[in-house]
């Protein structure tokens, strides 16, 4: 049957939808207390996380906005990446943070579909997640973190 043949040339080219939730949404910021004082001042939110990554040489204070977070960054150290990106480019818009059942199926589904990895293979991440970086570059323009409760 051609109908049957054609649904079947339609859902092999169909990948898997990975994506579940934004997981966060991640601002460079310089001073994070004034960051913090910010949002508590404008929109009476509360920090839910506070972590330090020694790895990525970042301060993370994460507040919960649904099952989502707004991830307010700032650098513990002059050479980690971030501390180079509040150099470069100032604060602002970092990266989205999209949360996936597994992280090693999407990054891979990702390369697939031609993405540059950062990372290639998932490593931990803050609050005990399973992450991987995505380059802006073959991304339109977005830096993308997997996250994996
Ligand atoms: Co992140």
């Amino acid at each position: 049957m051609v109908e049957t043949s054609l649904l079947l040339v339609l859902l092999a080219t169909l990948a898997d939808m990975q994506l579940t939730e934004i997981d966060h949404i991640a601002i460079a910021v310089n001073d994070l207390e004034a960051a913090i004082s910010y949002y508590g001042e404008a929109f009476g939110a509360e920090v839910h996380h506070r972590e330090i990554v020694d790895s990525d040489g970042v301060e993370e204070a994460l507040i919960k906005v649904a099952d989502s977070y707004i991830q307010l960054t700032a650098a513990t150290r002059p050479d980690s990446p971030i501390a180079k990106y509040l150099e470069k480019r100032g604060e602002g818009l970092h990266h989205v943070g999209y949360r996936v059942d597994d992280c090693a199926a999407a990054l891979a589904q990702m390369i697939e579909a031609g993405a540059t990895p950062i990372d290639v293979a998932p490593r931990p991440g803050s609050r005990g997640t399973t992450v991987a970086f995505v380059h802006p570059k073959g991304s339109f323009g977005t830096l993308i973190e997997l996250v994996q409760e």
